[in-house]
């Protein structure tokens, strides 16, 4: 069983941090970051919460699914920077947005979030006959996590928000999600404090000791070096499933790091980078909202199409990783 995309929605902040603003107050320049990223400009969120960005798309999903919210039966957040450790960003959305009847639960899996979300409401929704819709929104607020006195990080993330209304259908399919927790601690934002020895002596080795609560810190090197390979991995052991090519895809929606892992994935895919949807030159990396940005406004923008074969494939902190291959 497949599931369809019946309408889409997002939300950015209307703040814009360019590469020229960070050299106020980051050793920085805009050579540099476009170089070694791509991202020219980014989205910070001012007074809005995670959570209403979120609402905030999710009530346009809404809109354009063209549905009666009481007919949704589950709101999945995916987020890794939520408001609030309790309640969930998914509870506040799913009041609302009207969605009365809905179940609700926040899901973080870091960057790959909205694939393991997606996939996640198809399976409720295979297995359950009464469930008709589900809303999956990706709600994001890096600049809340960021160290801004860390040059090589604090210049690649942005904020943003976009969702999506699916219900159940027999179009293609397919799924693989993964993880290798060995990679947990090249990416990390402390929640709480917990003295160090006492999670060595516990089995998880405290990378950055001295990293202060909820400031997000990489080994940036070795994320990269993760990601060129999760990406193709992806979609690879999603394609597999189904017996489908990479010449089978009309659109690859890549996770939006950082523009040389895209340009090395789809090299090493075979594919042509006309086929890589791009849109971090002007929203950086939202996490898990930005394959639903980048889908949503190449919808939008007439670019993807009805009936056409897309490849979702991202990445992320935890190390995370997963592929949905879907006809949009
Ligand atoms: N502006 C100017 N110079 C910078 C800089 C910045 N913003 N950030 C780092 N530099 C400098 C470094 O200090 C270093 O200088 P040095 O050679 O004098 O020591 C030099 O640039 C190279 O730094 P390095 O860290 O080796 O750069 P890089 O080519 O590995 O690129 C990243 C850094 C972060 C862009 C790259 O490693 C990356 O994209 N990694 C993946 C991160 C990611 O996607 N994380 C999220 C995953 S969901």
């Amino acid at each position: 069983m497949g599931i369809s995309i019946l309408g889409m929605g997002r939300y950015v902040p209307e703040q814009v941090l360019t590469n020229d603003d960070f050299t106020r107050f980051v050793d920085t320049n805009d050579e540099w970051i476009s170089t070694r990223t791509g991202i020219k400009e980014r989205r910070m969120a001012g007074w809005e919460p995670t959570w209403y960005m979120g609402r905030e798309a999710a009530m346009s999903a809404i809109k354009s699914a063209g549905i009666d919210p009481a007919d949704i039966g589950l709101v999945i957040s995916c987020t890794a920077t939520s408001d609030f450790h309790t309640p969930s960003m998914s509870s506040i959305i799913q009041h609302q947005t009207g969605a009365v009847n809905a179940a609700a639960f926040d899901m973080n899996a870091a960057c790959s979030g909205f694939v393991y979300a997606l996939d996640t409401a198809r399976r409720f929704l295979e297995t359950d006959d009464n469930m008709k819709y589900v809303l999956v929104v990706a709600n994001e607020a890096l600049s809340r996590f960021i160290d801004f006195s860390d040059r090589a990080s604090c210049i690649l993330f942005g904020d943003g928000a976009a969702a999506a209304v699916v219900e159940k259908s027999d179009k293609l399919f397919s799924s693989h999600l993964g993880s290798d927790g060995s990679g947990a601690e090249l990416l990390c934002a402390r929640a709480l404090n917990v003295a160090p020895e006492v999670a060595l002596k516990n089995g998880f080795k405290d990378p950055f000791p001295e990293m202060e609560l909820h400031k997000l810190r990489q080994n940036g090197k070795e994320v990269y070096k993760f990601a060129v390979q999760a990406l193709p991995r992806a979609f690879e052991l999603a394609a597999e499933k189904v017996n489908i090519t990479k010449d089978d895809i009309d659109w690859f929606v890549p996770h939006q790091a950082n523009i040389r892992i895209i340009e090395t994935a789809a090299k090493k895919l075979g594919a042509p980078m006309e086929k890589f949807i791009v849109t971090l030159d002007h929203y950086g990396n939202t996490s898990s909202a930005s394959i639903p940005l980048a889908l949503c406004e190449s919808i939008e923008n007439g670019l993807i199409k009805r009936g056409q074969k897309l490849a979702l494939i991202g990445f992320g902190a935890g190390l995370t990783y997963g592929g949905i291959i879907l006809e949009y």
